[in-house]
């Protein structure tokens, strides 16, 4: 292994750049040459590729985004274009690629590998939804950014006594909604993994109302559906004065927390770690604070789950 490629690919997450430091600055450390790809896979198809320097990556770990840029390539899925990236890589003379990205881009990080180009996986998304780790990277700063547009939503709620559904990212999974909403102490947190009847969502709602409650707060991961739609149905049955804030990809952005700056720092210089270990074909995460990796098919055949005792906690609490 002496020269490797980095990339980051899918939706971006605060901490990617601090993952690609570690990864150019560790790769460096152990007299490694790093050349890091623009625009996720489509920028390696097209041979978007350029040498970093430890002076490339200097003042970057508390931005958010990614200085390598990201994108969701159709054309990669395919053999014609995972054979086109692997000719750039081997143009450039790179022997191994690492990905900072979620589920899809480990997807083509497999197929490389499969077709003989080692790939190490950073999970790096919003979502927390990938096997194999507690924790992705950028998860801690959104739930944070959520917690606090969540208190700012609290303060006009209460004013004006209202009932407020809080739409959330989470793609499939109900982590960012769960967890933020036991940070807010949500009346209900609605997640694609566990079911309530709606009749009971409003009956806590009213009993709420009822005890002088002077506003509620639901939080719905989008997973669910719309948090318009919910709201309507809310208004019209509980007969409360309702409204919706979708946060958007403000939950995307933002300066990265120190959890994911360290989370990122360790991943990305675990990723070189298996590489020089001639390792490929393997995502590396974190279990109980303690560094994992798994190979790419560890990973798809377990499905991610939330913590049902926080699920539960909620209920207990919202009471
Ligand atoms: O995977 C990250 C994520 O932000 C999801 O939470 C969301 O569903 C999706 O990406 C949005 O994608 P886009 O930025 O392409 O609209």
């Amino acid at each position: 292994m002496k020269r490797i490629g980095v990339l980051t690919s899918g939706g971006d997450s605060p901490g990617m750049n601090a993952a690609i430091r570690a990864v150019v600055r560790k790769a460096i450390y152990h007299d490694l040459e790093v050349y890091g790809i623009k625009n996720g896979y489509q920028g390696l198809m097209d041979g978007n590729i350029e040498k970093m320097t430890l002076g490339s990556v200097g003042d970057i770990i508390h931005r958010g985004g990614t200085i390598l840029f990201s994108a969701r390539s159709e054309e990669f899925k395919t053999d014609e274009g995972q054979f086109r990236a692997i000719e750039q890589l081997n143009k450039h003379n790179i022997d191994g690629l690492v990905v900072i990205g979620g589920d899809g881009s480990f997807q083509g990080a497999k197929k490389l590998t499969e077709k003989g180009f080692p790939c190490i996986g950073v999970p790096g998304t919003i979502d927390n939804d990938i096997a194999g780790t507690d924790y992705t990277i950028g998860f801690d700063t959104s739930l944070n950014t959520i917690i606090d547009a969540v208190d700012k939503v609290r303060d006009t709620a209460t004013s004006h006594e209202r009932t407020y559904i809080i739409e959330v990212m989470g793609r499939d999974a109900g982590d960012l909604a769960l967890w933020a909403g036991l940070a807010v102490g949500a009346e209900s947190i609605l997640i694609p993994e566990e079911k309530e009847e709606f009749s009971s969502i409003v009956q806590r709602l009213k009993n709420g109302h009822d005890r002088g409650k002077k506003h509620s707060i639901i939080l719905l991961a989008e997973g669910v559906g719309s948090g318009f739609e919910f709201g309507k149905r809310i208004e019209e049955v509980a007969e409360l004065e309702t409204r919706v804030t979708v946060l958007g990809h403000i939950q995307r952005g933002g300066s990265p927390t120190g959890q994911d700056r360290v989370l990122a720092s360790r991943l990305g210089a675990r990723a070189i770690e298996l590489l020089i270990d001639n390792q490929g074909g393997r995502m590396v995460g974190i279990q109980k604070n303690v560094l994992v990796d798994y190979t790419f098919d560890e990973v798809f055949n377990v499905e991610h789950t939330i913590d049902k005792g926080m699920y539960k906690l909620s209920k207990e609490l919202s009471i």
